[in-house]
């Protein structure tokens, strides 16, 4: 049994929520009326408290501003179809955001600390897990540092949040993706596997490029030869040929999903053959030219899945097998939500109740 933490809560003294427009929501715009704060200092963390969502104060100096010492996690609750909230596998989220903070020289954050200020704040904000076909609350927790110092050296100080917001569907429709062979997202030996601030940054400049062109995301490739499929925006990428559902193997430039792993368990427990491994630009065009290519789709928190509709690549699109016809994809999305919205039997134990 896990010791309960001193955690002090300051309510609102009126929530918002009646000013949220449930049938209407903007991803990330909207957030709920609370957030949970602790602060890191002299080697512990301390202060937690839940507080009215509000803007923070920060030194000019602050070093999270200058030099990116932040890392961040995503996860999602949902009301099941008894009305309960239920997380989806906070755990996971808990331990990758350890992994990140410790490629960036953050404190670890102890996992039971995540939980409970996790739980804490929901349990204050329960009413914002909206209930409503494709909608969630998300849940954004983050660390970064705070010392006010103009220097390069890891801080000494540092801040571990969670705020929270409503979200309706990140996607509105099948995306078109570009598979992008001169800018990279991560080299071998850097920060790629980590959930940093600054492996976004990065994205955004081609990212903006790819748009302008017509596509809504890329398909990033490795650093080296830019001859291998590695991830598709902020999600996972996977792709189903010949009734073999492929994903790139994890590895120092991939963030290994929690998507990407419910997928893949799925997968293997209806008796699907499953590869995580190298997989060439050449294949899947080729699979997409041969008409071997039966689904391709992105794996992530924010969309749980993205079906893709068509992929670029050196100026030609390729437009892939309609929606409907896509077995895996579909099965897998509906799977999951079942399991989410408590139809389907929890069998991997990865909803969590408070
Ligand atoms: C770069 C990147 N890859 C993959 C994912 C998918 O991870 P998850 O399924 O845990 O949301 C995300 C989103 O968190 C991401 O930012």
């Amino acid at each position: 049994m896990l010791d309960t933490l001193d955690i002090s809560i300051q309510k609102v003294p009126s929530s918002r929520i009646n000013e949220v427009d449930f049938d209407n929501i903007p991803f990330g715009k909207v957030y709920s009326d609370h957030m949970f704060i602790a602060d890191y200092e002299d080697g512990q963390w301390s202060d937690l408290r839940i507080v009215p969502y509000a803007n923070l104060s920060m030194a000019p100096a602050s070093s999270v501003i200058h030099y990116g010492q932040s890392v961040f996690e995503g996860l999602k609750a949902y009301k099941n179809n008894d009305g309960e909230a239920v997380v989806f596998r906070p755990d996971a989220n808990a331990k990758r955001l350890n992994r990140s903070a410790e490629r960036m020289c953050i404190p670890e954050v102890p996992e039971e600390l995540f939980m409970q200020a996790m739980t804490e704040l929901l349990k204050v904000d329960k009413d914002w897990i909206p209930n409503k076909e494709n909608t969630a609350l998300y849940i954004r927790p983050y660390v970064f540092a705070m010392d006010d110092y103009i220097g390069i050296k890891p801080s000494e100080k540092y801040r571990f949040m969670i705020i929270t917001c409503p979200v309706g569907a990140y996607y509105s429709e099948p995306v078109k993706v570009k598979i992008e062979t001169e800018f990279t997202r991560a080299a071998k030996g850097g920060t790629g596997y980590a959930k940093a601030a600054g492996n976004y940054a990065g994205s955004l400049y081609p990212a903006k490029l790819a748009q302008k062109q017509g596509y809504h995301q890329l398909v990033w490739t490795d650093a080296t030869e830019h001859k291998y499929i590695e991830e598709s925006g902020t999600m996972n990428i996977m792709f189903v040929i010949n009734d073999t559902l492929i994903t790139p193997e994890a590895s120092s430039t991939i963030l290994k999903g929690i998507t990407r792993d419910s997928v893949l368990t799925l997968a293997r427990d209806w008796g699907m053959k499953v590869e995580e491994r190298k997989i060439s630009i050449t294949e899947v065009i080729e699979a997409a030219k041969n008409g071997t290519l039966q689904d391709a789709f992105g794996a992530g928190t924010a969309a749980t899945i993205a079906h893709i509709k068509l992929i670029g690549h050196e100026g030609v699109d390729y437009t892939l097998p309609p929606i409907e016809q896509r077995a895996f994809s579909n099965k897998v999305l509906k799977a999951m939500d079942a399991i989410k919205l408590g139809e389907a039997e929890d069998k991997f134990d990865w909803i969590y109740k408070f």
